[in-house]
């Protein structure tokens, strides 16, 4: 066997296997440990594995610059509508595919906030990672799902920043893409050390250049996912390819509208699951959402657009679950909160993580609630808990 296609047979095993010993492999392809341990480093200098002791593992971890041409998006769904591919729903395996953006958040945390026209001195400053699409892959692999996490950045620094916060995180494997045009994107938030409430203004630059080829590319990754989650600081219709590619999969389809648009009216035919919090609530459903009593009426009025679950987020006073039947109102987890950027982040990945994982909706919604009152006490909005911890929490009470 050549090289080449040695390499790639490689590649191919560790895919589907995660991790291998230079030792089989050797007896495989019957050349000498020596010859294997050069193709490893070969493809370790490629980035697109990591040694270990006596072996290999897959880098799933990669930061794509083009896409070849592949099959498009109508062709794709045609032929899983045709072939009635059904994922098995009833048989949940823990994998959640994330489509979402990435953003360097610069957060300012201030005694109060400033008025317009006025400048306040920060008490504390920080650069992190961010963007709801990121936090939400981090917090749905905390909560100890298998996370794919698709996003786009830019050609700047910022492109190797997003890969190392991806690379070292529990994230399982992730795909970033890179526009040439536009920057990473980015977030100004100031956090007030009265409440710990946050505002945010965010440039999305590149995270609004999802291409279709690159909505194609994600069917490998849906056809191993239970869930699609998806929120809207990308370009809608990269959003909407997705879910529909999805939905012709039969992978259940979770979309987090925030912040909100109204072109959310061209998704609703493909939401299984909506998650808005009070504001995003009050927009899709033109009832004013402030409380318990206000967000059943608002539930009503979405489950009425044709979305089967509604779960509104209500910040400190908990969230409401609605299937068409029942309301049941999600109690909050008693927390001291330091930072609340990043709550619905933190809700959205454990609620899809505990799904995936077989949970009801009813548990999974608890789990998120104990989850996202954790991530309130934590600084910064990718500061996520720990699985163990949140069953702690839950186990308090
Ligand atoms: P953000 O936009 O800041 O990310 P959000 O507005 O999308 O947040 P919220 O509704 O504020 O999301 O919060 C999501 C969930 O987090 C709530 O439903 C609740 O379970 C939990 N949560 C938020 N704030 C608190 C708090 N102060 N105490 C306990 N739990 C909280
Ligand atoms: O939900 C919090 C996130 O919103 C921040 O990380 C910021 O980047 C914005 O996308």
């Amino acid at each position: 066997m050549f090289l080449e296609e040695r390499q790639k047979a490689i590649l191919a095993y560790l895919d589907k296997h995660e991790r291998c010993s230079v030792q089989y492999f050797s007896e495989i392809f019957k050349v000498s440990k020596e010859t294997i341990r050069k193709d490893l480093s070969t493809l370790a200098k490629q980035l697109l594995v990591i040694r270990c002791h006596g072996g290999a593992m897959i880098k799933r971890h990669r930061l794509v610059s083009n896409v070849t041409d592949k099959e498009c998006i109508t062709s794709l769904m045609t032929r899983y509508e045709k072939q009635k591919f059904k994922k098995l729903g009833d048989r949940m395996n823990g994998n959640v595919c994330i489509l979402g953006s990435f953003n360097v958040d610069i957060v300012a945390q201030v005694a109060r906030f400033p008025k317009g026209g006025e400048s306040i001195l920060a008490q504390k400053s920080m650069i992190g990672p961010g963007g709801k699409g990121a936090n939400q892959a981090l917090a749905a692999s905390h909560a100890d799902a298998k996370v794919h996490f698709v996003a786009k950045v830019g050609t700047d620094q910022f492109s190797q920043f997003a890969h190392d916060h991806l690379s070292s995180s529990k994230i399982n494997s992730f795909t970033l893409y890179q526009s040439d045009k536009e920057p990473t994107g980015n977030a100004v938030i100031y956090v007030s050390e009265e409440n710990g409430e946050n505002m945010i203004a965010i440039y999305p630059g590149a995270n609004l250049t999802i291409t279709n080829k690159e909505i194609v590319m994600l069917e490998s990754y849906l056809k191993q996912s239970d869930i699609l989650l998806v929120q809207l600081e990308n370009n809608i219709d990269a959003v909407l390819n997705a879910m529909k590619l999805a939905k012709a999969m039969g992978v259940k389809v979770v979309l987090n509208p925030a912040p909100y648009s109204k072109d959310i009216q061209q998704l609703l035919s493909y939401i299984d699951i909506v998650t808005p919090n009070e504001t995003e609530a009050s927009l899709m459903s033109g009832v004013e959402v402030n409380d318990f009593d206000s967000a059943k009426l608002a539930a009503e009025k979405i489950y009425s657009l044709g979305i089967q679950t509604v779960i509104i987020t209500l910040g400190s006073k908990g969230s409401l679950v609605y299937d068409g039947k029942h309301h049941q109102h999600i109690k909050p987890f008693l927390a001291v909160p330091v930072d609340t950027t990043g709550a619905g982040d933190a809700f959205n990945g454990a609620f899809c993580a505990s799904l995936a994982k077989g949970e009801t909706l009813y548990q999974a919604a608890i789990y998120a609630s104990a989850f996202a009152s954790l991530a309130v006490e934590r600084e910064g909005a990718s500061n996520m808990p720990s699985h163990q911890n949140v069953l702690k929490r839950m186990a308090n009470i």
